[in-house]
């Protein structure tokens, strides 16, 4: 029979590597939660018009990166390629921009889908932790975002990032500009998709990377020249507020980013150890996306960081976490009475809280200890038939290598005061 494998650009996490993960995800939510976001946790898939209208139809991620699927009853789902869409989607139906203390501050872990080209930090199974404040306008709130990402990153140890930073302008002034952009972009020479794209979403026309495309946008108009007063002040604002934090980021006019809510200001983590897929985290403020998906004017702000990029930037760097081993006594029973009598102590340990682990399965001395080596324990317990006789088991320091018999009645209080 065939055997099966993770489906293309996706992958499985194992230990030892899924304690990495788990320690990178704890890293980005900590400085969450200590500001006052709380948790929550949206459904995998959502009605798919909530992201063609939130993220927006001209986007790669709706147009061509969705998984989409219609059920036995006949609904039309997507599988969720971002969570912001659906952040605000379940704050709006349960009212909570009602309860009266705006802004909202939630934060999400979870996994995301895109159907995309894999590469390396490119998969269509991925990972972030991102964090939403619903409803208010304030440069500060902003900056807070920013400064927490920045303090998630800097607590696992990483330096090689750059804080890319631009405004994106609003309602107000942002049409003025697409406009003019649009007036310069017809009369360049390009192919038709692109020629499509000036109509749709001309922004996402600065973005592109061919050098023959990039020549000729040179002179293009710059949205800088374009923003309104109020704009202006906003964003000057923000910048200030991250000076004073002492949080460098650098201006980036060209920061468009691929999803089409976003409004004033927007932001870009880079990690300049990954290649082409260097964006490890971004987001932004989205004023008009809860209008967009038939809910009340509520601006807001949010940012997502992805797991798997971060992990690989911690690699690039050469970082290497200091995760505390998992276990910290490791029982090798000789027998089958100390079998159940460690197993016995094993239970006891766990119950006052001490990380225990047991050699199963019957093996021979120098296998259970291999199996006790492998588990990083700072202390192993033996006990054979001449230690029971005894009343004793033997409990030996595997960071010293000292042993000592120690009475079996003894063992819990023992192992639990050394391990303080
Ligand atoms: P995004 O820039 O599309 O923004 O994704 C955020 C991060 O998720 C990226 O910087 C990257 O680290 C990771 N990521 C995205 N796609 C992939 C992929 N195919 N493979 C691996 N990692 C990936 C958003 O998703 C917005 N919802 C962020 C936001 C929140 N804006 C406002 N609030």
């Amino acid at each position: 029979m065939n055997t099966f494998q993770a489906p293309k650009g996706t992958y499985d996490l194992l230990p030892p590597d899924s304690a990495v993960y788990l320690a990178v995800r704890e890293a980005i939510s900590a400085p969450l939660k200590n500001s006052g976001y709380g948790y929550i946790e949206t459904p995998g898939f959502e009605d798919v018009e909530l992201f063609a209208r939130g993220v927006g139809e001209s986007t790669d991620i709706v147009t061509k990166e969705m998984y989409t699927l219609t059920t036995k009853g006949g609904s039309e789902l997507a599988l969720r390629p971002e969570g912001t869409a659906s952040v605000l989607r379940a704050a709006l139906e349960a009212n909570l921009h009602k309860a009266g203390n705006l802004p909202v501050k939630l934060w999400y872990s979870g996994s995301y889908y895109r159907y995309e080209r894999p590469q390396k930090g490119r998969y269509r199974h991925f990972s972030q932790v991102g964090a939403e404040a619903i409803g208010a306008e304030d440069p500060a709130l902003d900056a807070e975002l920013i400064i927490l990402a920045d303090q998630a990153y800097r607590s696992l140890g990483l330096r090689g990032f750059r804080i890319l930073l631009n405004s994106l302008g609003d309602k107000e002034c942002r049409p003025v500009y697409r406009e003019a952009l649009q007036g310069f972009l017809r009369d360049l020479d390009l192919d038709d998709e692109t020629r499509r794209r000036i109509e749709i979403n001309p922004l996402r026309v600065l973005d592109d990377k061919r050098p023959d495309v990039r020549r000729q946008l040179t002179d293009a108009p710059k949205l800088r020249d374009y923003l309104c007063e109020a704009c202006r002040a906003y964003h000057a604002e923000v910048r200030d507020l991250l000076t004073a934090a002492g949080v460098a980021y650098e201006d980036d006019e060209r920061l468009v980013r691929g999803l089409d809510y976003y409004t004033r200001t927007t932001f870009e983590f880079v990690h300049d150890g990954l290649g082409a897929q260097s964006a490890v985290g971004g987001g932004g403020r989205y004023d008009g996306l809860s209008e967009m998906i038939g809910g009340p004017a509520l601006p807001s702000v949010g940012w997502a960081l992805g797991v798997d990029r971060t992990v690989l930037a911690l690699e690039a760097e050469g970082i290497t976490l200091q995760l505390p081993p998992a276990t910290s006594v490791f029982a090798v029973p000789l027998g089958e009475e100390a079998r159940r009598l460690l197993f016995g102590v094993v239970t006891e340990l766990r119950r006052a809280g001490v990380a225990a682990d047991f050699g199963y399965g019957g093996k021979g001395l120098k296998g259970a200890m291999k199996n006790a080596n492998r588990s990083g324990a700072r202390f192993t317990i033996v006990a054979g038939e001449r230690d029971l006789a005894e009343g004793v088991a033997q409990v030996k320091d595997m960071e010293s290598g000292e042993q000592k018999p120690v009475p079996l009645d003894a063992l819990v209080a023992d192992l639990t005061a050394r391990l303080v």
